[in-house]
């Protein structure tokens, strides 16, 4: 699943978008682990972003980076999944209130070897989780509400975290949590100590003027 104890997702959201290739370059370069694509379609977030040509060209040029696909859409069906695991997804997370057969959506991106995850805005209730952990790859928890960089993470969606780590170890599961938004050297720490292990960093990172002293202090952040 993960072969480290912590990955940082790079959000290429805040990314240079004219400087695009350069950027995600920089970023495998100096050490982010994994592509976060933020999928957008001004419906399920009031913001618009990027489509599957767009992921299809990325992957192309970066064929072993990792690409989580947040998709942030309504509605999520087969048809537009495929076309995300076409254009070369390794990860695709959804939101619950774009889909109403949920676990039927988690089974079908599992069975085309992609991994699987829910994404839960900072006022979706954790409890639906328990009917999802055995079709589950990670728990995407927002810690801000979607569609924008550059925002402060809302201190109650840390509880959530919490409570969301709580319900896999009681079930014994192999399931990583990851969360987006606001993360940053200075809070690092204090959110994994909830229980994250994936982070999506966005604007502390791709906004930074020198890009691996970013991610050190992110890394040395989480060792301290
Ligand atoms: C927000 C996106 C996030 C965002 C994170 O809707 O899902 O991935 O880009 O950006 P920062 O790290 O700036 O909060
Ligand atoms: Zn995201």
């Amino acid at each position: 699943m993960k072969d480290k104890r912590f990955l940082i997702a790079g959000s290429i959201l805040s990314a240079d978008l004219l400087n695009l290739q350069r950027d995600v370059e920089e970023a495998l370069n100096v050490g982010v682990d994994v592509i976060h694509f933020d999928v957008m379609d001004y419906h399920f977030v009031p913001n618009m972003t990027f489509g599957p040509a767009f992921l299809k060209a990325m992957h192309h040029k970066f064929p072993n980076a990792v690409f989580d696909v947040h998709l942030m859409i309504d509605p999520v069906t087969p048809e537009i999944v495929d076309d995300y695991i076409d254009a070369g997804a390794s990860w695709i997370s959804f939101h619950p209130e774009a889909c109403i057969h949920t676990h039927r959506m988690l089974t079908y991106i599992r069975s085309k070897n992609v991994k699987a995850g829910i994404a839960l805005n900072p006022s979706t209730a954790p409890e639906l989780l328990e009917y999802l952990l055995d079709d589950l790859d990670f728990v995407l928890v927002m810690t801000v509400n979607p569609g924008f960089g550059g925002q402060k993470t809302i201190p109650s969606t840390l509880n959530k975290v919490a409570k969301i780590k709580a319900q896999i170890q009681k079930a014994n599961k192999d399931i990583f949590i990851e969360v987006d938004g606001g993360v940053k050297d200075s809070n690092i720490k204090e959110i994994e100590s909830y229980g994250a292990e994936v982070f999506v960093v966005g604007s502390a990172f791709f906004g930074a003027d020198d890009k691996k002293v970013a991610i050190d202090n992110l890394h040395s952040a989480l060792n301290a």
